[in-house]
């Protein structure tokens, strides 16, 4: 196998563990919220504390897989593309998008949903104020991941990634965006003469 797409899998891999474990971690707050939490309102208090209870032996394992997974994956994948972004436009890329002040926002937003995830699911007694509100505090957590969701796609956004075609000859769509001042220019540079005059007065 070639080393490229051995790298490439690794990428990937990186990839969709991370973004399978935040599907688990955050989808699992929105249906505690929205869908188990109002449906226990209906039973006795003894019922509901037996099934917290069930749910915390079986929900803890995965709670504490997906923030394990969320922080090897996420640690990985942001210690790779520093080394590679480094180069980018004289080493200057990290610091216009401000990249790095994004990345440290939204690790410390990730810190708070790791305590509030599992304060809620676990018993110590440190977290019972947690416990006592469940509904208030799964709302904040749920605020703080979607702010999370939103600034990951934010700094996604920053740079294409491996979503562009690299082989200009390749079958397929350029993802490349070029600012629409200098698509005008080199369009007008290399079409036709017969064809300019059209573009040109759209364009002013
Ligand atoms: C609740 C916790 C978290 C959620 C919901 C979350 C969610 C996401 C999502 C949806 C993406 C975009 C994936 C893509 O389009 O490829 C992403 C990317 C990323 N995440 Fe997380 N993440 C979390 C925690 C973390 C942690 C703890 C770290 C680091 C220790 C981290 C580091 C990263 C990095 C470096 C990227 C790539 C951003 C880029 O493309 O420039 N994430 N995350």
């Amino acid at each position: 196998m070639q080393p490229e797409f051995l790298s490439q899998l690794y990428l990937a891999g990186l990839r969709w563990a991370h973004i399978l474990a935040a599907m688990v971690a955050v989808g699992g707050l929105f249906y505690a919220r929205f869908g188990l939490l109002p449906a226990m309102q209906v039973l006795d208090e003894e019922s509901r504390e037996k099934l917290h209870d069930g749910i915390r032996k079986r929900w803890l394992p995965w709670v504490i897989g997906s923030i394990t997974l969320l922080l090897v994956s996420g640690l990985s994948n942001f210690l790779l593309f520093n080394e590679a972004a480094k180069a980018w436009e004289d080493g200057t890329w990290m610091k216009e998008t401000s990249y790095h002040a994004l990345f440290g926002v939204k690790f410390l937003l990730a810190l708070g949903v790791f305590y509030f995830a599992s304060g809620l699911v676990g018993r110590g007694e440190g977290t019972a104020w947690m416990r006592a509100n469940r509904g208030k505090w799964l709302s904040v957590t749920i605020l703080l991941a979607v702010a999370i969701v939103m600034l990951s796609g934010w700094m996604r956004g920053l740079h294409v990634g491996p979503n562009r075609v690299l082989d200009e000859s390749a079958d397929g769509v350029q993802l490349e965006v070029v600012e629409a001042t200098e698509t005008t220019e080199s369009a007008a540079a290399t079409e036709p003469a017969e064809e300019a005059p059209e573009s040109a007065a759209d364009t002013e």
